[in-house]
Formats: structure tokens, C-alpha cells, sequence
């Protein structure tokens, strides 16, 4: 029997959703299932629970049919964490053939019980009821118990969740999106929503999506065409000559005072000529293919008029919030028409952009290093079952990173300290030549956090020519105040800068960078009226789960990868 002293279960799923909340609203206690969780996570492992009755449902790990068939041992898993739970069923319970194949899900009622001595687990389900099963053809399902390759698993994007992979993922990714969120909203920023649709090119680089409807316009008038071809001058001029003569007819009538049946008779014949002649006309307009004007495409006919695209960075629209609510971040999907094939870019990914008025690049620098050190706590108190789980499986060295990354300061050098550490680098060759003035290479940044440094570094101050038109210029005229964090295993985390306050000095650089001025108008504005000091950055929130996971590849990492070639779902 259960012990006195332990609450119902669902009072327990209730405790820990109200846990730090003043808010009673909660949905736990009113649904009929637990969490797996809530029953195998508890330090005792769920022994305290014995006695108890729950339902649960997960779909299965493993089955396998015991005591020549007399019952049936399934290995329960429902995502809530990486553990199972072992659920018994007796074979006068349900038919056990149907419950054992893996993937199979079951939702089932039963009592918990602690299992004879000896056995690995701390309690487990003696199913006396089965509420549920969606069952599953095993010669058919495409994710077999044995040990599939993560390359693999990419050609089903929608049933990969069920592996403990890619489950552990999403549980760790979850849990620096929340991180996220209570970082900056503890530190008094604000969510700002940016556009995912824009008119204007953060980065400049050109690696922008496009967001039109003048091809589905277009194959919609050829399509059009082919089942009604457009009409020729002869109709057209056929159907003026027809309202010529109607409206002579209703002159003639008027003259000849006829009846008013006969007048308003012969207005209806006037105004369907009429409606059929600027049918025609419009239909003579419309052209296959796209809109042209002065030998270019017209966007005056596109969806906005404009031309538009998917957002590479929501930066510089949430520079406009810190330039009023002066502490404000967004995060959400970015996007980037690069053609890289690495296992560092996706061309649809996430980024998290905290953007801190009356703010320099080291203000800068210190909001980064914080926010990074904060996820890497947060996952080792929150998330070490996981955590372990990747370093079993994927890189022993996860947990230490974390702490590591944790407990060390991160180094900071200027751009031009760190070319001429790479400089005199001799044990390795590097496939970029190293020089003042080229963009540092993966490598480069690699070689710097993991083989110089051992631990996160700061490069800072970086040529103005390799960077966006937004950094600070420096006094030197030939640097802006850029800060990129590098880390081991990844390479680029965080890429930031202080933002160009000065009026004339953006412009001048949004006009040295060849960007016309027009679409950034706007963004002038900001310097024109009321400007101010600012900073700001952004995570790439992929390579930061990689940099937690150790999984080598971040079309791995979120979950539905896109990436040349492949946009599946
Ligand atoms: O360095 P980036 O290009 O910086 C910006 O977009 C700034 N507007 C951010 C800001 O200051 N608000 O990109 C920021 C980070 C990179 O450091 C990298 O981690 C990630 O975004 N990133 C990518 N991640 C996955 N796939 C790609 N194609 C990425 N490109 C950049
Ligand atoms: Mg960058």
C-alpha cells in the first residue's frame, strides 16, 4: 500500500507546476494521465509510490511476450524524460501480440508496485486496464529498435522525435529556450516580436530569401490562358462596336419617349455590353510571365508591392524598441540563402537578440558572457539526466564543457591580438591564410578556443571592411567595435557589436558598404531623433545546442532542418 506520507500523484504534478508561481491555474491535476516523469525522476526513483493507481501513456520501447505467453513486459517511454517506466500486462488483460511491437502506443491504467529484489527497476505498472493502444505494423515501421545513425534518421524528420536521440534534444533545446526567456526577463528585458517578412538587409550580404507571389501570379495566367485564351483585337473591337449600339439604342428610345419597361430594358442590354467589354480589356492586359517595367521585374504588382524578403536578423527592427524601452531581445527564426553545406548552418535557424540601450561593446561583452553562463548552469540543474544521457552516447565531455564554460572567465583579445597569435602558430597549417584584414575562419576561431585557449574567447574590434555597416566605428578608422564569443567544439556563438550612433558616420558607411540609402531610411531615423548609445548581439541558438550536446551536426539539433537541398515537411 501506498505510503501515508506521499501525496497523490497528481497532487505531486500540481506542486511542481505552481513551484516559484503565485498563479493556481494549473492543468495537471484535472488530467487522468502522469507523466512518466513524475513517477521514475523522484529521488527515490518512484519507490515511495508503490500502491498507487495511475494511467499513463507512452508508446514503447521495448516488448517482449514472458511465461509462454502468459503476459507481456513493455518498456513505456512518453518523452517527459529519458527514462522508461516497465509496464506489466497480463494476457487477460489485453491481447499482448498488438502491444509489444516498438513504437506501438499504449495508454493504459494499473498500479504501481515495487518489483521483486534484484531487478534494476524501482517500481513498475501492473496494467488492470487498457484504455488506448494505436497499434503498429512491424514489418512496416521505419525506426526498428536497433541503433540507427543520426544521418539516417533526417529522412523522417516527423517520426525521429520518438528516438532517445532526438527526444534528448528537444528536451535540452526546451530547456534553453526557457533559460532564455528567464535570463533576460529576470534582467529586466523586454520580448520583442520582430517581422519574419522585411524590406531591409540586416547583415547586407545579400543571402536573403524572397518573398514573392509573382511566380503563382504568373503560372496562374498561363494556366489561365490555356483553358481560355486571351481575347484577340477582333473580339475586343466586336464588343466596343456592341456598346456603340446599345447605347444608341437607349438614345433612340429616350428620344422617341419610350415606355420606361422599355427604356430601363434597354439600359440592362447597355450596362451587360458594357461589363462584358471590360472583362475582355482586362483579360487583354494580364501577360504571361512576369511583370516587367524599363527591362526589370515590376514588384509594383507583387503581394507588397515591394520586394520583400525572409528576415536574415531581427536586428535592426529591435534596435527601434531599445531606442524606447531601452532593454529588449527577440528571438525567433532567421533565415539565410547561403549555399554552405557545413555542419555549422542551416538556412533556417534561430537566433536570440538582446539589443541594451546606454550600452558599449564591453557592456556588451559582460550581457553575453552572462547569458552564456547562465544557460550552462541552467542545463546542469535542470537538465542532468539528459545531459548524461550525451555523454554517454555522444561526447564525454559535455558536462565538463558546461562547467567549465561555467566557472572561467572568458578571455578577451582584439582582432589583431588574435591574428598575430594565429600568426605564429607552426604545429598546424591552416587552409585560410592568416592576415590583418581576412575574416577569421572557422578554424582560426577554433584553434583559438580549443587549442590556445582551452575556454570561451572574445575577439573583439575587428576590421571595419569584413563587417556589417551598423558596428561602431573606433577612432582608428580602420576598426569597429564588433565582438564575436568563440567556443570550443563550435567556433562562433555569439556574434554583436556596439551599434553606430552618429548620424552622419552611418550613413556615410551605409554608402561605403555600396547599400542604397532608401531602404534604410527609417533606421536613420533612430540617429536622426533621440539617438543614443546601444549594443546588442546575437546567439546562434543551434550552435549553442550543439555546444551543450556534443552532437556533431546541427541539422541534428533542431527539429526540422533546412539546409540546400532539403526542406522535408
Ligand atoms: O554573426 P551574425 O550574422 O550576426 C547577426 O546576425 C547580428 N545581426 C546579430 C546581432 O547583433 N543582433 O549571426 C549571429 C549568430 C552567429 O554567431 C551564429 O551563431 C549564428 O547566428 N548563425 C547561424 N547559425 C546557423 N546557421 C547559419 N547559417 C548561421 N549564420 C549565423
Ligand atoms: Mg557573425
Amino acid at each position: 500500500m501506498s505510503d501515508d506520507a506521499t501525496p497523490p500523484i497528481h497532487e505531486m504534478a500540481a506542486a511542481t507546476l505552481t513551484d516559484n508561481s503565485g498563479c493556481r491555474v494549473q492543468w495537471a491535476q484535472f488530467s487522468r494521465r502522469v507523466l512518466i516523469r513524475t513517477i521514475v525522476c523522484r529521488p527515490d526513483g518512484g519507490v515511495g509510490l508503490a500502491g498507487q493507481k495511475v494511467a499513463v501513456g507512452g508508446w514503447v520501447k521495448t516488448g517482449r511476450e514472458q511465461g509462454k505467453g502468459t503476459f507481456a513486459f513493455l518498456e513505456l517511454n512518453d518523452g517527459s524524460c529519458p527514462a522508461n517506466l516497465q509496464v506489466i500486462v497480463d494476457a487477460s488483460v489485453a491481447p499482448l501480440v498488438q502491444l509489444v511491437p516498438t513504437g506501438t502506443c499504449v495508454f493504459v491504467e494499473g498500479e504501481l508496485k515495487k518489483p521483486p529484489e534484484g531487478t534494476k527497476q524501482n517500481v513498475e505498472l501492473r496494467v488492470e486496464k487498457v484504455i488506448d493502444v494505436g497499434s503498429v505494423d512491424p514489418a512496416k515501421y521505419p525506426l526498428p529498435k536497433t541503433k540507427l545513425t543520426l544521418e539516417f534518421l533526417r529522412d523522417f524528420v516527423h517520426l525521429r522525435p520518438r528516438t532517445n536521440t532526438i527526444s534528448a534534444v528537444a528536451r535540452i533545446r526546451n530547456a534553453l529556450a526557457y533559460a532564455t526567456h528567464t535570463f533576460f526577463q529576470k534582467n529586466g528585458f523586454l520580448y520583442v516580436h520582430t517581422p519574419i517578412i522585411t524590406t531591409s538587409d540586416c547583415e547586407g550580404a545579400g543571402e536573403m530569401f524572397q518573398v514573392t507571389t509573382l511566380f503563382s501570379d504568373a503560372e496562374k495566367v498561363e494556366k489561365e490562358f490555356k483553358q481560355n485564351p486571351p481575347p484577340s483585337e477582333a473580339e475586343i473591337e466586336a464588343a466596343k462596336l456592341l456598346v456603340k449600339e446599345k447605347g444608341e439604342d437607349v438614345s433612340q428610345l429616350k428620344s422617341a419617349k419610350a415606355s420606361k419597361e422599355v427604356i430601363t430594358a434597354s439600359v440592362g442590354e447597355l450596362t451587360k455590353a458594357k461589363e462584358s467589354l471590360a472583362k475582355l480589356e482586362e483579360r487583354s492586359k494580364l501577360k504571361p510571365g512576369l511583370p516587367q517595367k524599363d527591362g526589370k521585374i515590376d514588384y509594383s504588382h507583387d503581394f507588397f508591392a515591394r520586394q520583400a524578403f525572409l528576415t536574415v536578423s531581427g536586428q535592426l527592427q529591435v534596435e527601434g524598441f531599445a531606442c524606447a524601452l531601452s532593454s529588449v531581445y527577440t528571438f525567433g527564426p532567421t533565415f539565410r540563402a547561403e549555399h554552405s553545406h557545413t555542419s555549422r548552418h542551416l538556412a533556417e535557424f534561430w537566433m536570440v537578440e538582446p539589443e541594451i540601450a546606454f550600452a558599449d561593446l564591453e557592456d556588451d561583452m559582460n550581457c553575453a558572457e552572462a547569458y552564456v553562463k547562465f544557460l550552462c548552469c541552467w542545463l546542469l540543474d535542470n537538465c542532468l539526466d539528459d545531459m548524461q544521457f550525451m555523454i554517454k552516447n555522444f561526447d564525454k565531455s559535455a558536462i565538463d564543457r558546461l562547467k567549465m564554460v561555467l566557472s572561467t572567465p572568458f578571455e578577451r583579445i582584439s582582432y589583431t591580438e588574435a591574428v598575430e597569435l594565429l600568426e605564429k602558430v607552426t604545429e598546424k597549417k591552416f587552409e585560410n591564410k592568416v592576415e590583418w584584414g581576412m575574416d577569421l575562419a572557422s578554424e582560426h576561431e577554433r584553434y583559438l578556443t580549443e587549442v590556445i585557449f582551452k575556454k570561451p574567447v572574445i575577439v573583439y574590434n575587428y576590421p571595419k571592411g569584413i563587417k556589417a555597416f551598423y558596428m561602431r566605428l573606433n577612432d582608428d578608422m580602420k576598426t569597429v567595435a564588433a565582438m564575436d564569443v568563440l567556443v570550443p567544439k563550435v567556433g562562433e556563438l555569439i556574434g554583436g557589436s556596439q551599434r553606430e550612433e552618429r548620424y552622419e558616420v552611418i550613413e556615410k558607411r551605409i554608402l561605403e558598404t555600396g547599400l542604397p540609402l532608401e531602404p534604410y531610411d527609417w533606421y536613420l531615423d533612430l540617429r536622426r531623433y533621440g539617438t543614443v548609445k546601444h549594443s546588442g548581439f546575437g546567439l546562434g541558438f543551434e550552435r549553442m545546442v550543439l555546444f551543450a550536446t556534443g552532437i556533431d551536426n546541427i541539422r541534428d539539433v533542431i527539429p526540422f532542418p533546412r539546409y540546400p537541398g532539403r526542406a522535408d515537411l
